[in-house]
């Protein structure tokens, strides 16, 4: 599988569709494959929403709840559910046409059990540019209307609807701005409201997907902070940000209709190597959900994000530790009494050295997470982390800003059997990497500059979910 697509939360169900090839364990013509979940946590596979048709494969998309039926799908007074997807056509794209990506719907009237395609698909037809895909639709209050974010080569294209099947386009934004390694795939346009000086302010916020290009190369996720006007998406300055800085997430997007919530989901893999992993059954998972905020340093704002609390619900136990002397190294193991391999820890101490965290096993395999105090940087360096030979760059460092000026360092690391996602300074930088070690790195050893007092540590083991 590759990206979440129609994250929706419906009826107290929350749904992830995928982007999805069920006859290989590499890319292929691609489905909608389907999982549901009351708590984003425990989830359970669905039979496959949406297959390729005659207009060709089902590419990344999102679904929204019609609860006005503005689209007239709904019938004898049931919600419809409606899918906005791209079809890809292969046999367009072999005969180099420009034209081979258009946006199609489906909808469901059974809580997203099953789904029918619109007859009249494609809705929204290329105009004759080779990447035209990923439709992100919401409904716009302020404008009575569907807005929808399409990933347009190097550029966001906007559009809108009063029906989801009639679009106009409305602007585009991009040119001369952002990151362009590649070309930009997955957007999403969302708002937080906060108090400022007593009053409200509106931020908005666009999420862009570059392959390659990301922070580290391959794949990675950009984003911009601005105003949206129901029209026209304007930057409030230049700086290039990331969601993730680490190589392993990408084509993240938000949920539909979770309320206030603002719930992340991203692929955790990286198209570099996504089709070379040495793993099969158990391939290119999803990160954790993640609630994404707004968090301010050095006078800017950021998109930040933490785990959702959900998945500290599936804590069973946890240990807090204070004061903890490190002589330039030591050994925490002894405080983590687990052999699965799934634990979150959390660790402060102040920024004032580098620090290097080596999660390591009896098999002699480590990865590093550092900080690195005289460049500003984290990193993650995976180099003997278990197999690096399926692809060149795999075992390289990988680095990220400290964004934050906060004296003390607030490192939260969640850790599974073949993947480490960093939330650092209270999720403002954060980096997630996957690794194919021959067993769990079940133990940490702690290496300073000088002599380092762990503030406070929480080391919390993870049960299994199965
Ligand atoms: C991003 C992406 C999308 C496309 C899908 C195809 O990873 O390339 O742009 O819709 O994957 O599987």
């Amino acid at each position: 599988m590759n990206d979440p697509n129609g994250l929706v939360r419906y009826d107290g169900v929350y749904h992830l569709f995928f982007q999805y090839y069920p006859d290989d364990i590499v890319w292929g013509p691609m489905h909608w494959g389907h999982a549901t979940s009351k708590d984003l946590v425990h989830w359970q596979q669905q039979p496959i929403a949406l297959y390729p048709d005659s207009l060709g494969y089902i590419f990344s998309g999102s679904a929204v709840v019609d609860s006005m039926n503005t689209s007239g799908f709904g019938q004898g007074g049931k919600t419809p559910l409606v899918a906005i997807f791209t079809h890809h056509d292969p046999a367009g794209e072999k005969r180099h046409a420009n034209d081979f990506q258009n946006q199609s719907l489906a909808y469901s009237l059974d809580k997203g059990a099953t789904w029918t395609k619109y007859a009249d698909n494609p809705v929204l037809k290329n105009p004759g540019i080779t990447d035209f895909r990923d439709p992100n639709v919401s409904w716009y209050a302020k404008g009575k209307k569907w807005i929808m974010t399409l990933a347009t080569k190097d550029r966001i294209s906007f559009y809108s609807s009063p029906d989801l099947k009639n679009w106009t386009k409305e602007s585009e934004f991009g040119v001369g701005v952002g990151s362009h390694g590649g070309v930009w795939e997955c957007p999403d346009l969302f708002s937080f409201t906060r108090k400022e000086a007593d009053k409200e302010k509106t931020y908005w916020i666009l999420l862009v997907s570059n392959n390659p290009g990301g922070p580290n190369g391959g794949s990675g996720t950009q984003y911009f902070i601005g105003d949206w006007d129901g029209h026209t998406f304007r930057p409030q300055d230049t700086t290039v940000r990331w969601v993730d800085y680490g190589p392993d997430d990408y084509a993240g997007v938000l949920w539909n209709n979770a309320g206030r919530r603002r719930i992340f989901l991203g692929w955790m893999s990286n198209w570099d190597y996504a089709q070379t992993v040495p793993t099969s059954t158990w391939r290119n998972a999803m990160t954790v959900p993640r609630n994404v905020f707004l968090m301010d340093a050095g006078g800017k704002i950021y998109l930040a994000s933490r785990p959702a609390q959900e998945v500290l619900s599936l804590i069973k136990r946890k240990e807090t530790f204070r004061h903890l002397i490190v002589d330039s190294s030591g050994d925490l193991s002894s405080r983590m009494k687990d052999d699965a391999g799934r634990y979150v820890l959390d660790i402060r101490g102040a920024a004032d050295q580098s620090v290097a965290f080596a999660f390591y096993n009896a098999a002699g395999e480590q990865l590093v997470f550092g900080y690195n105090n005289v460049k500003q940087e984290y990193y993650i360096d995976r180099s003997a982390a278990g197999r690096t030979d399926f692809h060149p760059g795999f075992g390289g460092i990988y680095t990220a800003p400290r964004i934050s000026q906060e004296k003390d360092l607030d490192l939260e690391f969640v850790m599974d059997r073949s993947s480490l996602e960093v939330f650092a300074d209270g999720g403002l930088t954060v980096m997630t990497g996957v690794f194919f070690s021959k067993q769990p790195l079940t133990r940490v050893k702690v290496n300073t500059t000088d002599r380092w007092i762990i503030k406070e540590m929480n080391y919390m083991a993870v049960g299994s979910i199965w």
